[in-house]
C-alpha cells in the first residue's frame, strides 16, 4: 500500500446507511489495514464492527473496530458521513442549518485527537459541509474532499451507457456544480469511447431524440428524490464512490473524479467547494482540472456557485 510499509487506517464517523454501506465496501476491496467505526449510537457502531469482522475469513485480513475520536489521530482518511439526511421533499440544502451544527462538533473532536490526514466528507449539502471541515479543521484545502458530483456523475454515465446500449466504462462525462438541485450536465465534452456524443449519435443512432438526452439528465439529477421516495435513503452507489475516493487516495492513483473542492479562481469562481474534475492521490486533491465549457455550461456552474454561496451566507458569515 501507498505510504510504505505504514498501516493503512480509516476512520468512518456515522454508521448509517451510508457509513455501513461504506465499510462494507472498503472491507471487500483490501484497500486499508485498519476500519474504525464512529457513531454517537456506539452500540450500532459494536454491531457493524461484529458483524463485518465476522466477514473477514471470507474476505482479506484487517482490523475493524467500534473506536472514538482518539482514534483518528493516526488515520490517513477520516470520512464523514454522519448528520441528518433527506426526508422525503426535502432538498439537501435544506439539511444545512442542523448539519453545520453537527459538523462543528465532529472536526472539531476529530482535530483535538491530533488529526492531520485527509478528510472526505459525504453528508449533505455536501458542498457546503466540505467548506465547513475546511474552515473547522483548519486544514489545507487539498486536504478536505467532498464526494461532491462523484455520484451524479456515475449515474449520468450509467443512464448513458444504458440508453446507447454501451459499456458505462466506454460513457465519459460529467456533471458539475452543486451536488443537488442546480447541478448541470457538460454536454458539450460528453463522449461515447473518443467520439464526441453528437459525433456519435450522428453517425451510430440517429434516432435519438434531445428530448430523450434532457429526461436522461432530469433522472440523474432527481434520482435521489426517485430513490428516497421508494427507499427512504440512497446508500450503496455513494458508498462505492466514497470508497473509489479512498483508493484513489491511499493508492495515490492521480484519478481525475468529480468531487467537491476548494475554487481559486478556476472557472472564475473562488471562495466555495463545488463539484468540478480533480486529480486525487495520496495529496488529496492536487489540481482542479478546467475543462473546456460552452457558454450555456459556464453559466449554469456559476448559477450554481452562486446558489451555494447563498446558503452558505447565513451559516459561515
Ligand atoms: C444522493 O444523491 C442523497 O445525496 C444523496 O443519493
Amino acid at each position: 500500500m501507498v505510504y510504505g510499509d505504514k498501516t493503512t487506517r480509516v476512520v468512518v464517523i456515522g454508521t448509517g446507511f451510508v457509513g455501513s454501506s461504506y465499510a462494507f465496501s472498503l472491507i471487500n476491496q483490501n484497500i486499508a489495514d485498519e476500519l474504525v467505526l464512529i457513531d454517537l449510537n456506539k452500540e450500532k457502531a459494536e454491531g457493524d464492527a461484529m458483524d463485518l469482522n465476522h466477514g473477514l475469513p471470507f474476505g482479506s485480513p484487517m482490523k475493524i473496530w467500534a473506536g472514538d475520536y482518539a482514534d483518528c489521530k493516526t488515520a490517513d482518511i477520516v470520512v464523514i458521513t454522519a448528520g441528518a439526511n433527506q426526508q422525503p421533499g426535502e432538498t439537501r440544502l435544506d439539511l444545512i442549518e442542523k448539519n453545520a451544527k453537527i459538523f462543528k462538533i465532529i472536526v472539531g473532536s476529530v482535530m483535538d485527537s491530533g488529526f492531520s490526514g485527509i478528510f472526505i466528507v459525504a453528508t449533505n449539502p455536501v458542498d457546503i459541509l466540505s467548506y465547513a471541515t475546511w474552515k473547522y479543521s483548519g486544514l489545507p484545502m487539498e486536504r478536505v474532499i467532498g464526494s461532491g458530483t462523484i455520484l451524479d456523475t456515475a449515474r449520468f454515465r450509467f443512464l448513458l451507457s444504458q440508453y446507447f446500449d454501451i459499456d458505462v466504462r466506454n460513457i465519459h462525462g460529467y456533471i458539475l456544480g452543486e451536488h443537488g438541485d442546480t447541478e448541470l450536465p457538460v454536454w458539450s465534452q460528453t463522449r461515447i469511447g473518443s467520439e464526441l456524443i453528437d459525433r456519435y449519435i450522428e453517425r451510430y443512432k440517429p434516432e435519438a431524440k434531445k428530448a430523450d438526452l434532457d429526461e436522461i439528465f432530469v433522472n440523474v439529477r432527481d434520482a435521489a428524490y426517485h430513490i428516497i421516495e421508494r427507499k427512504g435513503a440512497t446508500h450503496y452507489a455513494i458508498a462505492m464512490g466514497l470508497k473509489r475516493l479512498t483508493r484513489a487516495i491511499l493508492r495515490n492513483e492521480h484519478s481525475i473524479l468529480t468531487v467537491s473542492t476548494y475554487l481559486k479562481g478556476e472557472y472564475d469562481l473562488e471562495d466555495l467547494y463545488i463539484g468540478v474534475p480533480a486529480i486525487v492521490s495520496m495529496s488529496g486533491v492536487e489540481k482542479v482540472i478546467e475543462i473546456d465549457l460552452n457558454e450555456e455550461e459556464r453559466q449554469k456552474l456559476h448559477h450554481s456557485a452562486q446558489v451555494l454561496k447563498d446558503a452558505m451566507r447565513p451559516v459561515f458569515h
